[in-house]
């Protein structure tokens, strides 16, 4: 049975087991509903508060099983307890297993031993890690201390994050649309009246059309353009990360596409830009979009630190005839703008789009440290008493010297409009919306994009204006080329 068709199969046994109030899940802290029912494929995994509650499970599994024909397969099952103990006798009665040691909820393991547990956890990752670390970056190529912490942080961000952000796949980049989501999923649970369930989807609905009506509004893209999209989509990032060919594992929700390339275009065009300058490549979406409506003579120059990234996207680049006007600068952004300013090049256009985390370099008595291992990790996972916990990863700081104080993006933006933009010319910042997380009450001020927004508002010499289009642009251009004279 093909997968969904087994997802749509297996549902009536879960929301007979979430909708049975006889049947008490556990509660997870800071969490305000109970966990009981957990579904992944063709594995059900059942977290409840009692040993009893095993017996009236089974009778909904029994239940399922005479209305579905599908049996639970006890041979490849097993009963954790924790807490109380579970005798022979009732483990005879449920025919299945008892657990040895630990087994897998959802991807993570839980079990009795802490210490075991958090070692299958995260032992792999930290191996993995480091082995990039090291062998990619650490020893290979002649990075100067900075561009290897760069490199690093964007590492472990992607590497540590990878559980993360298989589910924030499915989510959408409106807070306001997750959120609704959510509180349907709780009033399905609890039964509410289907014409509020259906109002709720409406809403949700709603939503999605007005961004398809957007895309559908838009320019269709050229036909080069149109085969890097798809090339990107449906590019096998899981298999090349699995073969260490990228750095982390990358998903394709990182292009630019069509609605925002046509943005840039029309600012590329309108403004007649003939040198730009990209912070981020990623496949050439955007490199190449703008590089479709300069001239001839027209130069996009674009920075990407992923070397498969790089060669990748000069191929799908390649077979566009504007391919030739993308001039593709390997490594840390920081090192190639360096290079530029020092070279005097000027630009007319400049796109941001590059690791909003960033990384912070901090002023200590004169010297500046690098923080290698910058953003601190919080993850939360079940230890063996099946607690929430946080683990929270170290900071390690190593010293060098430079006489720059600021964070990445101030420090991009500091280059940006001092050094790289030319007179008159503007520069667009992306994600300056970020997911909502700018905007949402518990997010401290002082962190990535946030930090980034709140520093540009206190500049008096910019003007600067944030468009809500896909995850935000903010354009910021200098009060001295934009003030009309009397
Ligand atoms: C959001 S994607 C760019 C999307 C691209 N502009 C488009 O339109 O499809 C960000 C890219 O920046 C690259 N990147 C992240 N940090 C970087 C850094 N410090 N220096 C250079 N490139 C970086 C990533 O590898 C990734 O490909």
């Amino acid at each position: 049975m093909s997968a969904i068709l087994y997802v749509l199969a297996a549902e009536p046994l879960g929301q007979a087991l979430l909708k049975n109030n006889n049947i008490h899940g556990i509660k997870i802290p800071f969490s305000v509903k109970e966990s009981k029912y957990f579904a992944h494929a063709d594995d059900t995994a059942l977290t409840v508060a009692d040993k009893n509650l095993v017996t009236e499970a089974f009778k909904i599994f029994d239940l399922y099983s005479q209305a579905s024909g599908e049996k639970i397969n006890r041979e490849k099952s097993e009963i954790l307890c924790l807490g109380s103990k579970i005798s022979e006798k009732e483990l005879e009665q449920f025919g299945i297993k008892p657990c040895e040691n630990v087994t897998k909820l959802l991807g993570i393991y839980i079990g009795k031993d802490k210490q075991l547990c958090e070692s299958l956890n995260w032992d792999e990752k930290i191996k993995k890690i480091k082995n990039n670390f090291i062998f990619n970056f650490g020893s290979k190529k002649e990075l100067t201390l900075p561009g290897r912490a760069t490199v690093f942080s964007t590492l472990t961000n992607n590497k540590l994050s990878t559980e993360e952000k298989g589910k924030m796949s499915k989510r959408s980049r409106d807070p306001a649309i997750n959120k609704l989501r959510e509180v349907k999923a709780e009033a399905e649970s609890l039964g509410v009246p289907e014409s509020i369930i259906n109002g709720m989807q409406a809403v949700d609905d709603l939503a999605k059309a007005r961004e398809d009506y957007c895309d559908n509004k838009t320019s269709t893209p050229s036909e080069s353009m149109a085969a890097l999209i798809k090339d990107t989509l449906e590019h096998p990032w899981q298999n090349v990360y699995e073969e260490g060919k990228t750095t982390w594992n990358i998903s394709p929700r990182m292009m630019s596409g069509n609605l925002e390339g046509y943005v840039l275009k029309f600012l590329v065009s309108a403004s007649k830009s003939k040198n730009v300058l990209e912070v981020g490549m990623f496949t050439g979406c955007s490199a190449l979009g703008m590089a479709e409506v300069m001239p001839d003579d027209g130069k996009v120059v674009t920075c990407e630190l992923d070397p498969y990234l790089v060669d990748l996207a000069r191929k799908f680049m390649d077979r566009s005839p504007h391919g030739k006007k993308v001039e593709i600068l390997t490594g840390p952004a920081i090192e190639s703008l360096n290079g530029l300013a020092k070279k005097n090049e000027k630009f007319d256009f400049i796109f941001i789009d590059a690791d909003k985390a960033g990384y912070c370099d901090y002023f200590n008595n004169g010297h500046m440290y690098a923080s290698v291992f910058i953003n601190v990790y919080q993850f939360k996972y079940f230890t063996s008493y099946l607690h929430l916990c946080t683990i929270t990863l170290v900071t390690i700081l190593l010293p060098y010297h430079s006489s720059n104080n600021s964070r990445t993006f101030d420090y991009i933006l500091r280059y940006a409009s001092q050094e790289l933009l030319a007179p008159g010319g503007t520069i667009a910042m992306d994600n300056a919306l970020f997911g909502g997380k700018p905007y949402m009450e518990d997010r401290p001020p002082n962190e990535g994009v946030t930090k980034f927004n709140n520093m540009i508002v206190t500049r008096k010499d910019i003007y600067y204006v944030l468009m809500p289009v896909r995850d935000g642009i903010m354009l910021i251009r200098r009060k001295e080329d934009m003030n009309g004279t009397v």
